[in-house]
C-alpha cells in the first residue's frame, strides 16, 4: 500500500504560530497550533470534571501505545494536552458533503481503515467510534494510504483495567452498532459494523438506517438499499448484521472479504495486499 506522506506545506496559521480554536465541546478545546515547529492539532481539557479529566487521560493512553501508518501518531501526552500532527487534508466527512465516492475510492478508503483496524484490534483496543468524522485523508486524497484514523476517545482496551465508558451509550446513532448502543463494549466486530456503515455511507453518499435510532432500538427495521455493485451486497449485508455472529469475525476478515471482491471486480489495485503496513 502506498502511504501517502504528511508532508504538505503547513497550514498558514500554523507557520504564524497563532492557534486557532477549532472547537469546544464536553469540556475540550481542539485548535490548530504548533508543536516543534511543526503544524499541530492539540487537544486541551478546559475542565476539572473527574470524568472528563479521567477519560481525556484514557484517550492519551490509549493513542500513545499505537503506532502504525494509518493512524494519527500521539506526538505528546500530559494530563490536560493531548499534540498530534496537524493532518493537512480533509475529513472523510467533508469528502462525502460533497457526495458519494466512486467505487474504486470507496473500496479504498474502507480498505486502509479495515487496515488501521486490524492493528488496533491486534493491540486489545477496539476504537467505537469509527466514522467519517473520525477518518481523515491525508492529502486530500481517497485512497487507502491517505487513510488516517484519529479519536480514540470512545475507546476500550482490554490493557486497562477498568473501563471508564462501561454501560455508556455514547457514540453516534448512524455509525454506531446496536450492541454497542446497549452499552455493550470491547468487542472489536461492533467496528465492523461502523466500518459498513462507513462503506454504504461512502457509495451511497447517506447511511443505511435514516432512523438511526429506531433501527437501534429494533422499532424501524427499515434498511435503504444497498449501494454499490451486487457483488459487495453479502458483505455489506454481513457487516450491517444486527447478529453479532453474523458479521465478519475480524477485522482480517472483512479486509479478506473486501480484497476478494475488490479483485473480482478488476479493482485489486485499490486494495493491495502486498505492501501492506505490517500490523
Ligand atoms: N490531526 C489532525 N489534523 C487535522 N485535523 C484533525 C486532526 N485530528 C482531528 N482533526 C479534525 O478535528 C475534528 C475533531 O477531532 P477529534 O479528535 O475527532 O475530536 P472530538 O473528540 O471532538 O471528536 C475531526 O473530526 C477532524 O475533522
Ligand atoms: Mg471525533
Amino acid at each position: 500500500m502506498h502511504i501517502v506522506q504528511d508532508d504538505a506545506p503547513a497550514p498558514s496559521s500554523a507557520r504564524t504560530a497563532t492557534p486557532r480554536v477549532l472547537s469546544r465541546h464536553g469540556g475540550v478545546q481542539s485548535e490548530e497550533g504548533v508543536h516543534a515547529g511543526q503544524p499541530a492539532f492539540i487537544k486541551t481539557c478546559l475542565t476539572d470534571e473527574p470524568q472528563v479529566t479521567a477519560r481525556f487521560l484514557q484517550e492519551g493512553q490509549i493513542a500513545a501505545g499505537l503506532s502504525h501508518p494509518l493512524i494519527v501518531p500521539l506526538l505528546s501526552a500530559s494530563p490536560r494536552r493531548l499534540v498530534f500532527p496537524w493532518i493537512s487534508g480533509v475529513s472523510l466527512r467533508e469528502r462525502l458533503e460533497r457526495g458519494a465516492l466512486p467505487l474504486p475510492e470507496a473500496l479504498s478508503v474502507v480498505c486502509g481503515v479495515l487496515s488501521a483496524l486490524v492493528y488496533v484490534h491486534a493491540q486489545g483496543v477496539t476504537h467505537q467510534d469509527v466514522k467519517p468524522e473520525n477518518v481523515l485523508l491525508a492529502g486530500g486524497q481517497a485512497e487507502a494510504g491517505a487513510v488516517r484514523l484519529t479519536d480514540f476517545g470512545m475507546s476500550h482496551s482490554r490493557a486497562l483495567g477498568s473501563d471508564l465508558h462501561e454501560g455508556t451509550r455514547m457514540g453516534t446513532p448512524h455509525f454506531m452498532a446496536p450492541e454497542q448502543f446497549r452499552g455493550v463494549r470491547g468487542d472489536p466486530r461492533s467496528d465492523l459494523y461502523s466500518a459498513g456503515v462507513l462503506l454504504f455511507d461512502c457509495l451511497a453518499g447517506h447511511p443505511p438506517f435514516q432512523d438511526a435510532l429506531g433501527w437501534l432500538t429494533g422499532l424501524s427495521p427499515e434498511r435503504a438499499p444497498l449501494p454499490g455493485p451486487p457483488e459487495l451486497h453479502p458483505l455489506l449485508d454481513a457487516a450491517l448484521s444486527r447478529d453479532l455472529d453474523g458479521r465478519p469475525q475480524t477485522a482480517q476478515d472483512m479486509l479478506r472479504r473486501l480484497r476478494e471482491v475488490a479483485r473480482f471486480l478488476g479493482l485489486e489495485g485499490c486494495c493491495p495486499e502486498d505492501e501492506d503496513p505490517c500490523p
